[in-house]
């Protein structure tokens, strides 16, 4: 992503009550921030921010967190969270590698992965937001009945991402790999920045929706969790 003129001055001007400064004090009390919030749905890498902010202006009931490494793309996400006037949404400028410290066991109710980076490499596969070590993580902050949902246009990411769900004994709800023209496409999804550019170019969108817990409870979960 290109440098962002004068991000300093424009991440002072929109930061405020957004950004989670020292992010791991929320840790098991993210909810506090919004008290309407009847849940706690989290997007790891939410790039420029469409979909999150048009989740975050559709649902006032629930606090949306986005997690995103990169602050060119969160100065972006952080705008349109401004522009919008959206109260139930906040920032975390970290890696998704840093989620336990993040979030406290059970905390999420729901987490979106979109269109991560595919690390076509295999040498590069721990890298990979889906790979196993990141969804024994993700098992841990996830309230046994949350779920992942994930996208992506890449084909051999998703095929990979479903078996590394499977080698999880997670529990697959909803596998399409051309979610368009599934039966169960709800018309009007939100969709991310990354999801136009690749649609409108005919390319079909592959999605897995998934249930992680696996009969441990997340305190023993954390005990087990790999690092990514
Ligand atoms: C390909 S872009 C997709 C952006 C957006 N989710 C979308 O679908 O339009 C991937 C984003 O994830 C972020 N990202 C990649 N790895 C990350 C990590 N380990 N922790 C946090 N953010 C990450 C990148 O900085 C980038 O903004």
């Amino acid at each position: 992503m290109r440098k962002k003129k004068n991000l300093k001055s424009r991440w002072a001007t929109v930061s405020s009550g957004r950004l989670a400064e020292d992010p791991a004090q929320y840790r098991g009390r993210w909810l506090s921030l919004y008290p309407p919030a009847k849940a706690l749905f989290v997007e790891l890498g939410c790039g420029k921010g469409r979909f999150l902010c048009e989740w975050a202006g559709r649902r006032p009931d629930i606090l949306f967190v986005g997690l995103e490494r990169t602050p060119e793309a969160l100065l972006m996400t952080m705008e349109k969270a401004a522009a919008r006037g959206l109260h139930n949404i906040r920032f975390i400028s970290g890696d998704a590698a840093a989620i336990c410290d993040l979030f406290a066991p059970g905390e999420i109710d729901r987490l979106f992965v979109n269109f991560c980076d595919p690390w076509p490499s295999n040498k590069r596969a721990k890298r990979r937001l889906t790979h196993r070590n990141f969804l024994r993580l993700y098992r841990v902050v996830l309230r046994p009945e949350g779920e992942l949902h994930f996208k992506t246009d890449n084909r051999p990411l998703f095929d990979f991402s479903v078996s590394e769900v499977e080698a999880v004994g997670a529990q697959l709800l909803r596998h399409s790999v051309n979610w368009h023209d599934d039966p169960d496409y709800p018309g009007e999804d939100v969709m991310t920045e990354y999801e136009e550019k690749f649609s409108s170019q005919g390319v079909p969108i592959c999605r897995c929706v998934c249930r992680l817990a696996d009969g441990t409870t997340p305190e023993d979960s954390e005990n087990t969790a790999g690092t990514a």
